[in-house]
């Protein structure tokens, strides 16, 4: 076990897909393993751009966590908590927001893209320094490791900017700083070739989909469009193949379809059944253990409930020492 901190976030805006499977709960599973880690459900931050739909936050909290128990995250490994329920989080970004500035937060390149593509014309206050919010998530715990895809580099450089700047001006160590854990898999692509899996897109398959869902989705998936007739030569570059290559336990067999499939000869149809059957296998266990979770309301609530209070527990002397070092023990007797 090593002692650095893990900590990573999501937020609860749907129910997590493929993509989210091999870019970042696979490798969660293993640094469960290794490391004491932290997964902050950030639904403070899903409210930055859902605040008119806060049933719908309330209601993905529950799906983020039946989709980390169904596919084996552990409590009793990774500390699961609520971000709206650990207010020294908020605490933490009031006094970090001294420490940024607006042209620093302009600059952020994802801020900027998931504006656009929100088509704001005018972007409101608490989108715009959620990456602050971020930083206080990442401080508060210590953490140094944090498994994130790379549209969150900018706002891991921006908690370190933070970070250092909190400790140069109060002349203390408190807070430390991060790295990120990018994983192997790059993005996954969607169904339809298009761009990454997203299930706003509609090209995803979600870990809750049921066996026909999924055998429609990869039915309808795209492929080689020059590939008309089963002799035509095919393009094996397309994402039923890179599915495969992800998914398909023998790579040897794979490397096979896809010569037959670059010669002539092997059709779309076959290789689709190939596909639906492996996630049909994958996905049915999960499938079947988030209907079993989704039945004990009570454990699940628990589960929230015990992680947070690990969490804040974890805080509590960062969150001492950081008012220390700012002057802020005003009603301390020893100061
Ligand atoms: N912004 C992250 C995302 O959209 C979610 C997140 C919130 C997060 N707090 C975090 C990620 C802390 C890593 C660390 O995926």
């Amino acid at each position: 076990m090593s002692n650095q901190i893990v900590l990573t976030g999501d937020r609860p805006t749907g129910a997590l897909h493929l993509g989210h499977y091999v870019g970042s709960l696979q490798n969660r599973l293993t640094l469960q393993e290794k490391y004491e880690c932290f997964i902050l459900i950030a639904d403070i931050q899903a409210l930055t751009d859902n605040f008119d739909d806060p049933t719908k936050v309330k209601f993905n909290v529950h799906q983020l966590l039946l989709d980390y128990l169904a596919v084996g995250i552990d409590p009793k490994k990774t500390t699961i908590c609520v971000q709206s329920q650990i207010p020294e989080l908020f605490e933490l970004t009031t006094y970090f927001l001294n420490l940024v500035t607006i042209n620093n937060l302009e600059r952020n390149p994802t801020v900027k893209h998931e504006a656009e593509q929100k088509g704001y014309d005018s972007i409101p206050a608490g989108f715009f320094i959620y990456p602050v919010s971020q930083a206080a998530d990442i401080a508060l715990f210590q953490s140094e490791l944090v498994p994130v895809g790379e549209d969150q580099l900018p706002h891991l450089e921006e908690t370190n900017r933070i970070v250092r700047k909190f400790n140069r001006i109060y002349g203390v160590d408190a807070l430390k700083e991060c790295q990120p854990i990018l994983s192997e898999t790059k993005r996954l692509v969607g169904t339809d070739g298009k761009s990454k899996m997203s299930k706003s897109l509609g090209n995803a398959i979600l870990l809750s989909d049921n066996n026909d869902t999924i055998h429609q989705k990869v039915m309808g998936m795209f492929t080689d469009p020059k590939h008309q007739k089963v002799n035509d030569p095919g393009d094996p570059n397309n994402p039923v193949f890179e599915y495969l290559t992800i998914f398909h336990p023998d790579k040897n067999y794979i490397e096979e379809l896809k010569s037959s499939y670059s010669k002539g000869g092997l059709g779309d149809v076959k290789v689709k059944n190939i596909l639906s059957e492996v996630l049909i296998e994958l996905i049915s266990p999960i499938r079947e253990k988030r209907i079993q979770y989704s039945n004990d309301m009570f454990m699940m609530t628990q589960i929230l409930k015990s992680g947070t209070e690990t969490a804040r527990q974890a805080a509590a002397p960062t969150i001492k020492n950081v008012r220390r070092a700012m002057h802020l023990n005003v009603l301390d007797v020893l100061g």
